[in-house]
């Protein structure tokens, strides 16, 4: 099926498995990729270009299918990673965290197709002022690192949508193939998400951080306000001490000491997740919940009563 999406990406689904830290590993990345969707390497906690050579090579050795970098503008390395990304062959990035109009110049004149993550329909005016080829407009369902002055899915998505030229890509609560829909039908061409691919076989996330997430309801994440950007997580008894309004070191909060718990299972503090988590309810191999999607998409329809194709 045509779709402006999937030809941008250079992919059968246009479905984006988001960045996610640490937890964006080259399994994940690839088992994503080679169902048909579009995985992206995440690189924020990078500190050295040869780190997303690494990364992308990884990744490669397991799938021929395109995959995409993530570039988080805060990061002081990004346009070493994207000069990297383009060496290694990369064709796609996405973009987020701050004014990408340096980074979205350089990748154009490198050829290379980008996508501008908005939270606002300012910013996504800007973004494609700035020669985006596509927006992923990021709801504050969405699990991560979030601005301060979003709005839900539901009504940025056709916001967005209406304001921009370029394809949209809706990003936040889609935790299956009726978010999908749903969000096709809000006026997106594609959709990115990330607490599904949490609770995957390949996502090197550790069983408990899996468990957390298969196991909460549509509330149990909170959206943690920072003095420059909000947080979306799972509620710990660390985010139950911010919510308290008791004092909490920042570095518990976000950082790469941070990731690497998620790994090892052994943090109480902050395990991102979005609002999906109330349609992930089990650990998939990541090709089913891209197959499940396209079997949607292809339908075109849900049955009445919504419920999904199972996956
Ligand atoms: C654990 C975690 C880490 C994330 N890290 C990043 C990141 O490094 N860069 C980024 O642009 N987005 C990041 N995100 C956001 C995702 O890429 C994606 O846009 C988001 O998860 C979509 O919303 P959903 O969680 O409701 O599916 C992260 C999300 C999670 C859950």
């Amino acid at each position: 099926m045509k779709n402006p999406v999937a030809e941008l990406l250079g992919c059968r689904v246009p479905l984006i498995c988001g960045a996610m830290g640490v937890l964006s590993g080259p399994e994940l990345v690839a088992a994503v990729s080679g169902a048909g969707g579009f995985g992206v390497l995440a690189t924020g906690f990078c500190t050295h270009p040869r780190q997303v050579r690494a990364l992308v090579r990884s990744t490669r050795a397991l799938t021929p299918a395109p995959i995409g970098i993530n570039l988080q503008v805060m990061n002081p390395w990004c346009r070493d990673f994207l000069e990297a990304a383009a060496d290694e062959g990369i064709r796609t990035v996405t973009v987020s965290g701050g004014n990408p109009a340096d980074i979205l110049a350089r990748a154009r004149e490198l050829g290379m197709g980008t996508l501008v993550k908005a939270g606002t329909v300012k910013n996504a005016l800007r973004a494609q002022d700035l020669g985006a080829d596509a927006i992923i407009a990021a709801g504050t369902e969405s699990g991560g690192i979030q601005g301060l002055s979003g709005a839900a899915t539901l009504a940025l998505v056709p916001a967005v949508a209406d304001a921009v030229d370029v394809p949209v890509v809706a990003a936040g609560g889609i935790g299956d193939a009726r978010g999908f829909l749903a969000a096709l039908n809000l006026g997106a061409s594609g959709v990115e998400m990330g607490t599904r691919f949490i609770a995957t076989a390949e996502c090197p996330a550790h069983e408990s951080y899996k468990r957390a997430v298969t196991d909460a309801a549509p509330g149990d994440t909170v959206l943690l306000c920072m003095e420059r950007f909000a947080v979306r997580t799972l509620r710990t008894p660390l985010t139950l001490r911010v919510e308290r309004g008791e004092e909490v070191d920042l570095d518990q909060l976000a950082g790469p000491a941070l990731e690497a718990a998620w790994l090892h299972g052994d943090s109480p503090g902050v395990l991102p997740a979005g609002q999906s988590v109330g349609v992930v309810n089990e650990v998939l191999p990541a090709a089913r919940v891209v197959e499940s999607l396209f079997k949607a998409w292809t339908g075109g329809y849900l049955p009445p009563g919504g419920r999904p194709y199972s996956a």
